[in-house]
């Protein structure tokens, strides 16, 4: 699984094997590899797969059993339909003050430092300011140095891949959930930072909650972000994050190929006009196109996991040979099958997005073949937000 560069083996496998296949993980477990886009549209909408306890466990352990990513069933739901408010495309437009101010924030830092700059250093600290200003209405220096510090430190240790975290996985896939509530505990530094980001969330969070609380209770006026819409609604209201791998990964290839950064930045000065101050998206299709290849190639969870929760049958878009020469149109898959959803690799089928899938071409967006086909997750058939009930509730403002 890990390879230099990134997905190197996997887009490999997915050459010589085609779209679905088996490979042997730790301990001899068989693991399933699905790129086809029906099966994967299935598995994310069948209720017979939930997520793969090492991921469960892990997002109890940083969110607690009650939040909206670790809930399941009537709770999530609920508590989706609430957030949702702040998430819907009018409630994205209005947080564009709070873009704008985090863009020329970056700018400033970029224009400022010398050549050759680390941008991820930048765009980290921006994309949880641009998430903390909308969503508590607050800047991130509110928050306190030590949150943001112990976030960076999250973020890091939740990026990296190593031969320890595969191992530490699949160990942890087989230990009880009373385990994993004791875990953190352990005197490490994942446990540590884990720990200390359960304590600040809850008492920066109850803390800003509590003042917006107060501040409806005298009747001040609220502000637009979305703690205070969830305490005083108003449907008349209008009311965006960034995510730095995403932009950082947007930011290599636009200096990769220069001549499309100069059809982009001319295409955004001309919309920009005389009215600086309000950017019209839609008007701008290299700007689209640009943002849709980025996340095509750049998926930040390239492989998410789902467990069987019972025996069951999986469709193939494509039917398949097996090792045995039989053609077949089905898996069966027993309870407790772990299936990798190799969004990534879907993301690069040349049967989908057309002839040399791994170069960055925004073109392809623009001539209309790109969008052929049945349409999975929630944007321009991508499955970076993933797809179904627990598709990401940020997706437009990302
Ligand atoms: C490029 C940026 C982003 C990407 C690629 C992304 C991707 C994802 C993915 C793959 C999931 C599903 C995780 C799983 O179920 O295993 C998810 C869930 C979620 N995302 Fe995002 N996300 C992004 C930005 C954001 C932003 C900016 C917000 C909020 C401001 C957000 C809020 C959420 C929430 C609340 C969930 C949980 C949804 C649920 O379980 O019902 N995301 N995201």
């Amino acid at each position: 699984m890990l390879s230099s560069p990134y997905g190197a083996h996997e887009f490999r496998w997915l050459d010589v094997y085609g779209s679905v296949y088996t490979l042997k993980g730790c301990f001899g477990q068989d693991r399933l590899m699905v790129a086809d886009p029906l099966t994967l549209q299935y598995i994310l909408n069948s209720p017979k797969f939930g997520r793969a306890p090492i991921l469960d466990n892990t997002a109890n352990l940083l969110f607690g059993e009650r939040s909206v990513i670790t809930a399941s069933g009537s709770e999530h739901r609920r508590l989706r339909s609430a957030l949702n408010m702040g998430f819907t495309a009018a409630a994205v437009r209005g947080y564009e003050p709070v873009f704008k101010k985090v863009a020329e924030m970056i700018v400033g830092q970029l224009e400022g430092s010398p050549t050759a700059t680390d941008v991820c250093s930048v765009l980290s600290p921006a994309t949880l300011d641009a998430i903390s200003q909308a969503i508590l209405g607050h800047p991130t220096q509110d928050l306190g140095e030590d949150f943001v510090a112990n976030n960076i430190e999250i973020v890091k240790l939740t990026a990296s891949q190593s031969e320890t975290h595969i191992l530490a996985d699949a160990i942890g896939s087989y230990l009880p959930a009373w385990v994993w509530r004791v875990a953190i505990y352990l005197p490490t530094t994942g446990a540590a930072a884990a720990r200390k980001e359960r304590f600040l969330a809850k008492q920066v969070g109850g803390r800003i909650v509590q003042e917006k609380i107060d501040a409806a209770k005298q009747g001040l006026e609220m502000n637009n972000d979305l703690f205070s819409l969830l305490l005083h609604p108003n449907p008349s209201d209008n009311t965006k994050t960034l995510s730095a791998n995403a932009l950082a990964f947007g930011l290599l290839e636009l200096a990769r190929h220069p001549d499309f950064q100069d059809k982009l930045r001319a295409e955004i000065y001309s919309n920009l006009g005389a009215n600086a101050t309000n950017m019209a998206y839609e008007n701008m299709p290299l700007l689209n196109a640009f943002l849709k290849e980025t996340i095509r190639l750049y998926p930040a969870v390239p492989q998410p996991e789902r467990l069987a929760l019972e025996d069951t049958v999986i469709p193939l878009g494509e039917s398949i040979t097996t090792s045995k020469g039989e053609r077949i149109s089905h898996i069966p898959v027993r309870k407790g099958q772990v299936v990798t959803l190799a969004i990534a690799a879907y993301q690069r089928l040349a049967s989908r997005w057309g002839m040399s899938p791994h170069e960055f071409n925004p073109s392809r967006w623009l001539d209309g073949k790109t969008n052929q086909g049945d349409v999975v997750g929630p944007y321009a058939n991508l499955l970076s937000f993933l797809g179904g009930p627990k598709t990401c509730l940020g997706w437009r403002f990302a």
